[in-house]
Order: structure tokens, then sequence, then C-alpha cells
């Protein structure tokens, strides 16, 4: 009897202490999103199945052609499931928000 009384604390510390160790979840920030504007669904839609907006929102200032050149990059190069009445659309949008006209 007396052993057991002894032990006790050796299994119930343990415990309390492993119960005190509660793990901190924190959860990320919203994701960003596109600007609006016309054709923002279109980016949201396309875009964003392979990377985060920012690979977007941190090209700096370009020109359309850039904006161009990178959507049938995404197309051609990387595969992105871009519809033919996609591509102008988002080119306009991507300029339009992204680039200077
Ligand atoms: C099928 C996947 C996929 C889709 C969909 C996609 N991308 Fe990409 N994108 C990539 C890959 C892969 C890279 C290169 C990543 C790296 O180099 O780290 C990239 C890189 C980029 C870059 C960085 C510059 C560069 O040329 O590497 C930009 C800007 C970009 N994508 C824009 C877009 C836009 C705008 C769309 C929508 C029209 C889009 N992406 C859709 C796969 C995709």
């Amino acid at each position: 009897m007396k052993r057991t009384i002894l032990f006790l604390p050796l299994l119930v510390v343990p415990a309390l202490l492993s119960r005190a160790e509660v793990k901190k979840i924190e959860l990320p920030l919203e994701p960003a999103k596109f600007k609006e504007g016309k054709g923002a669904e279109l980016a949201q839609a396309h875009c964003f199945t392979c990377h985060s907006v920012e690979y977007i929102a941190t090209q700096p200032v370009m020109p359309r052609k850039f904006w161009e050149a990178t959507v049938l990059k995404m197309r051609d190069k990387y595969a992105a499931p871009l519809p033919e009445d996609a591509v102008q659309p988002l080119i306009d949008y991507l300029t339009e928000n992204y680039g200077k006209k």
C-alpha cells in the first residue's frame, strides 16, 4: 500500500506536465487575393491553381507584352490549362491591374 502511494505522483506528475504542453497553432493570414476588376475571376480560377497571387503581385510593373509572354509561358511551358477564350481577357486583366498600359 505504501508503495502504491509513493509511486502515484510518478504517474500523475508527467500526465499533468504533458497536459500543460498545449500546442499553439497559428493559422496563416487570409491568403492574398487578386485585385478586383474585370477578369479577376479568371486569374483566380486559372493562376491560383499552381502558385499564390504573390507571384503576380510582386512582379515589377510591366507592359502588356510581358503579361502576354507570361500567360503564354504558363500555358505552353508549365501546362497551365487555359481555355483559348480566357487568354486575351487574362492578359487584359493583368496589364490593367499589374502592369502599365
Ligand atoms: C500549371 C501550373 C501553373 C499555372 C496554372 C500558372 N502558373 Fe505561373 N508559374 C508556374 C511555374 C511552374 C512557375 C515557375 C516557378 C518558379 O520558377 O519558381 C511560374 C511562374 C510564374 C511567374 C513568375 C515569373 C516567371 O516567368 O517565372 C509569374 C508572373 C506567373 N507564373 C504568372 C502566372 C499567371 C498570370 C497565371 C495565370 C494565367 C499563371 N502563372 C498560372 C506554373 C503555373
